[in-house]
């Protein structure tokens, strides 16, 4: 890592209010409560009601965590905006959130990793800070996967919500938190295995795209089980060892939350204390771009996350992408 220090000076998460129960599912595919608590942990997620977009999640996450780190939308710099579901193709959904917060002396761009979103827009908008470009950046990570989910798909919709979570980060202080490290990857073989076929330039849309229904997500879930668990584990294990550390040494380990039997089985083959682990899954489903910060956010609330804590991020997700983000917690 080069530059000067960056940390992580707040944090603020929002969910939409509606929530969508297992028990609501069942009235609309042949699945059960039982399976989808068993095969992934999930009880409910929050869903929009019509008309919201993902700007208007990330715009009530942007603005309180901006407030939370004593600062205004003009402290801004560049504001970087995770996410795989854009209000529309452009403008981009960094636009519009600048728009609607007011950060008059930003510029921003969204940012597509998939479940990967969080940690890759937290390192790149690191790299605005530590070079000087930039004093403060806005992180937001924000999908309304509900709107690209097929409801008719019993192995796809059972898994998503929608939801949002940005950070401020600054210049660290010596002596507060800081960014120490990350790893990201692209494999780009895994392509097929998760994506949304249609509506881009291969196959704009068109009534044979929508009569196909192909857009909606597109998942061959065993597939990208098997890469999530493996790959979490690796860059993990790698960007630890880089620091000297080891999986005993963390105080907090945040994955993505896609399925709660990939986090167990990731961590269970790191070797992290499953007390160190945070899942909260249950409640929000996959909000994809969103679960990192609605993990850390329990985490804080809980109490699990203290200043100085050491942190890991990690997150695989449609790409694929796989990222991890190491870091000491900073308020
Ligand atoms: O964040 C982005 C990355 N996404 C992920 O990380 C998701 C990764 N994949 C997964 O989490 C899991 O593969 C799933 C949760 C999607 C599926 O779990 P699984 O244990 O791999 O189940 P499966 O796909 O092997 O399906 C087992 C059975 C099948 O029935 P048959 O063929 O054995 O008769 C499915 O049709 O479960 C059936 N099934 C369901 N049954 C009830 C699939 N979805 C459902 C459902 N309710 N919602």
């Amino acid at each position: 890592m080069s530059g000067r220090a960056t940390a992580i000076a707040s944090l603020a998460t929002y969910v939409p209010p509606r929530v969508l129960t297992n028990a609501d599912l069942e009235k609309i595919v042949d699945t059960s409560d039982e399976w989808i608590l068993q095969r992934t942990g999930i009880r409910e997620r929050h869903i929009v009601d019509p008309g919201v977009a993902t700007s208007d999640l990330g715009v009530e996450a942007a603005t309180r965590a901006i407030a939370a780190a004593g600062l205004t939308p003009d402290d801004i710099g560049v504001i970087v905006v995770g996410t795989v579901t854009p209000d529309m193709f452009f403008p981009s959904t960094a636009c519009l959130i600048q728009h609607r917060i007011g950060a008059h002396h930003a510029w921003g761009f969204d940012l597509s990793a998939a479940c990967s979103a969080f940690t890759y827009a937290l390192t790149t908008a690191s790299q605005f800070v530590a070079s000087g470009a930039h004093d403060h950046a806005l992180v937001v990570g924000a999908d309304v996967m509900s709107s690209i989910i097929d409801y008719k798909d019993r192995a796809t919709c059972v898994l998503f919500g929608d939801g949002a979570g940005a950070v401020v980060l600054s210049a660290a202080n010596p002596g507060q938190g800081a960014i120490l490290d990350f790893e990201h990857e692209v494999d780009g073989g895994g392509g097929p295995a998760l994506c949304m076929p249609a509506g881009g330039s291969r196959k704009p849309s068109s009534h044979e795209t929508v009569d196909q229904r192909l857009h909606y997500v597109k998942q061959d879930g065993a597939t990208v089980f098997k890469f999530a668990v493996r790959k979490t584990e690796e860059i993990a294990r790698r960007v630890l060892e880089r620091n000297g550390m080891t999986p005993g040494d963390l105080d907090l380990f945040v994955s993505h939350q896609a399925n709660r039997r990939i986090i167990l089985s990731a961590t269970e083959k790191l070797g992290v204390d499953p007390e160190k682990v945070i899942i909260n899954i249950e409640r929000f489903g996959n909000t994809t771009a969103a679960t990192i910060p609605l993990a850390l956010n329990d985490a804080v609330r809980a109490g699990r996350l203290k200043k100085g804590d050491l942190v890991l991020l990690a997150s695989v997700g449609a790409g694929f992408t796989a990222g991890t983000v190491l870091l000491r917690w900073g308020f």
